[in-house]
């Protein structure tokens, strides 16, 4: 058996057995990351009915798919999704997926109006949310230098075309310049709280930093 197919083995297995993963499978989402925005969301009420919302790093699209189940009612909420990965599920048209680089992408045609171009869509966000991750090398310094500089950007997005009054949601690891990432965070919002969701593996350096209320 090659290096690939136990690794897959494993994983297999291990998803068998984790109650996130079969819950998600089991509701239709498209990842187990559904349920750490949930809970997040649930403790600080990041989402309202009628938010215009900004996922970077979406693929697969559990977020949207979660996202989607807060604001279809009211029909009067959207989002925009970038990734470099295709999404795996499709949305309505208020969803909008820019499939890219969020380092290549230019911050103004992220908005709602520019994504969408439709009538009535606002000029900035409710809600800016990161789940994004970068390729890991297994050095854990590089790593959290990857994820830092991701958290970094997600951040300058958000200071640009999240409206005030506005909530962020991005994932980091833990270390490395967190405590820093931190201290720019509250700069930025009037409350800032770190949450480890229920739903991350044991061995995950991950967490969240939640940025309430911009300035
Ligand atoms: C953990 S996954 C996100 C899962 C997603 N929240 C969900 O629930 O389906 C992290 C994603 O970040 C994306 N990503 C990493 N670096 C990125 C970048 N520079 N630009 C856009 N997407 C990026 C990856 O392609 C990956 O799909």
């Amino acid at each position: 058996m090659t290096k690939q197919q136990s690794d897959s083995k494993t994983k297999g297995r291990y998803e068998r057995h984790d109650p996130y993963y079969r819950a998600a499978k089991k509701q239709g989402f498209m990842a187990r990351s559904i349920f750490k925005l949930e809970e997040i969301d649930k403790d600080f009420s990041l989402i309202k009915s009628d938010s215009w919302v900004l996922d970077l790093g979406c693929s697969p699209g559990s977020w949207l798919q979660y996202v989607d189940t807060r604001i279809a009612p009211s029909k009067h909420g959207g989002a925009v999704g970038v990734d470099v990965l295709p999404l795996k599920v499709s949305f309505a048209p208020y969803i909008h997926f820019i499939h890219a680089n969020i380092f290549d992408v230019e911050i103004s045609s992220l908005t709602p109006r520019a994504a969408l171009n439709m009538p009535g869509t606002p000029l900035f966000f409710d809600v800016v949310l990161s789940d994004m991750a970068p390729n890991t090398s297994g050095i854990k310094s590089v790593d959290q230098d990857r994820s830092m500089a991701l958290c970094e950007h997600a951040l300058a997005i958000a200071e640009q075309i999240l409206r005030p009054g506005g909530n962020f949601c991005v994932k980091v690891l833990e270390g490395g310049g967190m405590q820093a990432f931190v201290k720019e965070c509250r700069r930025v919002f009037f409350d800032v709280k770190i949450r480890r969701p229920k739903g991350t593996r044991a061995a995950s350096m991950e967490t969240y930093v939640v940025g309430l209320k911009k300035k």
